[in-house]
């Protein structure tokens, strides 16, 4: 009996100590969620549309200029903007052709709008992307400065465009260009669809992705993205991944292994015998067979120089017609990829 009142008590005590605890805590709570609440700034969407310092504030520059705004609004940008919790964002046409006071004092004109990016635009390549990082520094963005693209003096505005209108219209607007069906990871925001993109540039790509064996951009199951960032990345190559084989496995997983029987150059890099673009030998192969073996097997217990025509080792896929898992075996006797 006196146990039991023990533990009704304990329980009491509990209860009402962890309800003290709980009501002291909602006490404070007020209090300290005020004070934030209380600095909180006016909404940016409407510091947006009030005159602050050298920056005027969209709605008067859509005043003058009413067709860019209508190409911009609708953007996933201009939509992000008009939407934003950040001060930064809410600057809107300002925030990346820098405040417009002097501009707009003026009665406008080109020499007084401090960014432009037209082509004929005063401004160098770096006060034009410092424009865009000032919000797209981290992210995908993150290793730009000192990639292959930033220190050829590329802009992020020779592949992007900002007023494009609706989706819809930019949709339509590529669908001129579109020569291969559109991947599934292209993104609105470029001047053309990929890989036509990337491929006004690398010509020697264009080439190789019309070659028999490709990686199926042209049936839009790959793109550029798929593999690079033209960002930059900290791996080789500008590759997503950190090394060549992680970028194959990534997509072609069953190569991974483990392998009981492991065929060294494999695991060492795909690209030993495979040219991720394109090639002219079959399976994307960088020379044809049997030389993608020869050019590290010689000769031992059967040769694997030059055959006759009609050998086996030449006939259709040559060595693999009997080596058929190259890539590895998990056979317990298939030390030679054989089985
Ligand atoms: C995210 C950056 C960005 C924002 C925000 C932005 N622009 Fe632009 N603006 C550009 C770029 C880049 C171009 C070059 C053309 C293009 O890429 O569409 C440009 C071009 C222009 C041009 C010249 C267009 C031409 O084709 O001759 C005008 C005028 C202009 N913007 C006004 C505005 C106005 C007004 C706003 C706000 C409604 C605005 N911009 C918002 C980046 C921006
Ligand atoms: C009083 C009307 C007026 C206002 C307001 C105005 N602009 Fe302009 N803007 C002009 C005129 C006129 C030009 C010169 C166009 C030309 O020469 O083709 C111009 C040119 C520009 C250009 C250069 C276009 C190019 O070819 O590269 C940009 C960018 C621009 N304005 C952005 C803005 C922004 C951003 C604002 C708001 C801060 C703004 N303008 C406000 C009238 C105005
Ligand atoms: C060589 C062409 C190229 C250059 C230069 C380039 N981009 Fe891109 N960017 C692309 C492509 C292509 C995509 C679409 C990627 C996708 O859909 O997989 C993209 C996507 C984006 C995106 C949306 C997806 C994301 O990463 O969040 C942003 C934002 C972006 N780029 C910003 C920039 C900025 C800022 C710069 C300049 C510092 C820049 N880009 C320079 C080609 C480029
Ligand atoms: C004031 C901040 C700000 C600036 C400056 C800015 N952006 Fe953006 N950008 C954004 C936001 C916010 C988004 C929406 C991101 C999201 O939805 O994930 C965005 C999205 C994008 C996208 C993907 C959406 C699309 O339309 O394809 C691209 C590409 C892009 N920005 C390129 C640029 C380029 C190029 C510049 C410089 C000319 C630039 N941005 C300048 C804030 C900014
Ligand atoms: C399936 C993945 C994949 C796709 C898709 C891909 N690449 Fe590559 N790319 C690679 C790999 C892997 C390398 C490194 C090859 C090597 O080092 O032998 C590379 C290298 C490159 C290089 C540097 C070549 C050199 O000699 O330094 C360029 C440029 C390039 N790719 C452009 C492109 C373009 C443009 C596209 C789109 C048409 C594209 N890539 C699509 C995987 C890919
Ligand atoms: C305006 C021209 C231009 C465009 C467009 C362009 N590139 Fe490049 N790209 C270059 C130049 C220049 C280099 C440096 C070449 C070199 O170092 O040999 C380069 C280098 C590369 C490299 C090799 C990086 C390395 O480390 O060797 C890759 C990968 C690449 N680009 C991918 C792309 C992709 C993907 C696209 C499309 C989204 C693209 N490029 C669009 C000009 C361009
Ligand atoms: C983004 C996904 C992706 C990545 C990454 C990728 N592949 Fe592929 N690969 C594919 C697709 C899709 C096919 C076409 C398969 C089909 O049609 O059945 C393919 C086909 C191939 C083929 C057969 C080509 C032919 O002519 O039949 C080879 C060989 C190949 N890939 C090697 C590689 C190598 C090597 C790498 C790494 C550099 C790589 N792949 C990275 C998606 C990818
Ligand atoms: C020692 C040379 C060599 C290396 C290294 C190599 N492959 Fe292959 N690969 C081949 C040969 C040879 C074929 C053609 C097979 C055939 O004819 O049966 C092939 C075919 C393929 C195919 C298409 C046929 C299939 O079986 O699906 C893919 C995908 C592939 N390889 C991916 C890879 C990947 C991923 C790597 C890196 C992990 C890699 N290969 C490394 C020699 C190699
Ligand atoms: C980049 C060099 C390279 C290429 C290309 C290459 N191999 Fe190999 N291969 C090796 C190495 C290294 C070994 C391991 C040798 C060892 O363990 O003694 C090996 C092992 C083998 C073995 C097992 C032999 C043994 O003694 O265990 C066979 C079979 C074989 N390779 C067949 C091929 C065939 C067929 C091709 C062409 C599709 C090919 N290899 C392409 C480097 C290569
Ligand atoms: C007719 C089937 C067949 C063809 C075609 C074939 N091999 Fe072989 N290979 C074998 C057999 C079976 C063995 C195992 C021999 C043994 O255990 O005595 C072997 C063993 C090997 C070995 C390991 C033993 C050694 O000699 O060091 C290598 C390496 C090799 N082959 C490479 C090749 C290359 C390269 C080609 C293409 C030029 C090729 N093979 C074509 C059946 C074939």
């Amino acid at each position: 009996m006196t146990a039991k009142l023990r533990f009704t008590l304990t329980l009491l005590v509990t209860i009402l100590g962890v309800a003290g605890l709980g009501s002291a805590q909602s006490a404070n709570a007020p209090e300290d969620n005020k004070k934030p609440a209380a600095e909180k700034p006016s909404s940016p969407a409407q510091s947006a549309m009030k005159p602050d310092g050298d920056y005027v504030g969209s709605e008067v520059c859509a005043s003058c200029h009413a067709e860019q705004e209508k190409s911009f609004v609708h953007t996933i940008m201009g939509n992000a903007m008009a939407h934003s919790k950040a001060a930064a964002d809410a600057r809107g046409c300002e925030s990346c052709h820098g405040p417009g006071r002097r501009h707009v004092d003026a009665g406008g004109g080109k020499d007084t709008i401090p960014i432009r990016f037209t082509k004929d635009s005063p401004n160098t390549v770096e006060e034009r992307n410092s424009a865009c990082l000032s919000c797209h520094a981290k992210g995908n963005q993150l290793f730009w400065r000192g990639s292959p693209h930033e220190s050829r003096a590329m802009a992020c505005v020779d592949c992007h465009q900002v007023h494009y209108g609706t989706q819809a219209q930019r949709y339509a607007a590529l669908g001129d260009e579109v020569r291969y069906s559109a991947p599934l990871t292209e993104h609105v925001g470029t001047k053309k669809p990929q890989p036509e993109l990337c491929l006004t540039c690398h010509q020697m790509r264009r080439a190789q992705l019309q070659r028999s064996s490709h990686m199926p951009y042209r049936e839009g199951k790959v793109t550029c993205t798929s593999c690079h960032n033209p960002h930059g990345s900290p791996n080789p190559t500008q590759l997503l991944q950190s090394t060549i084989n992680e970028n194959c496995y990534s997509c072609h997983t069953e190569r991974r292994g483990p392998f009981l029987w492991e065929h060294p150059p494999v695991m060492e890099n795909c690209a030993n015998c495979h040219e991720p673009h394109g090639s002219s030998n079959p399976e994307l192969l960088k020379v044809r067979m049997p030389r993608v073996c020869d050019s590290c097997h010689d000769a031992s217990r059967h040769p694997t120089q030059a055959q006759p025509l009609s050998s086996i080792k030449n006939f259709n896929r040559g060595c693999t017609n009997c080596h058929s898992l190259i890539h590895g075996s998990n056979h317990p006797s298939g030390n030679h990829f054989l089985r």
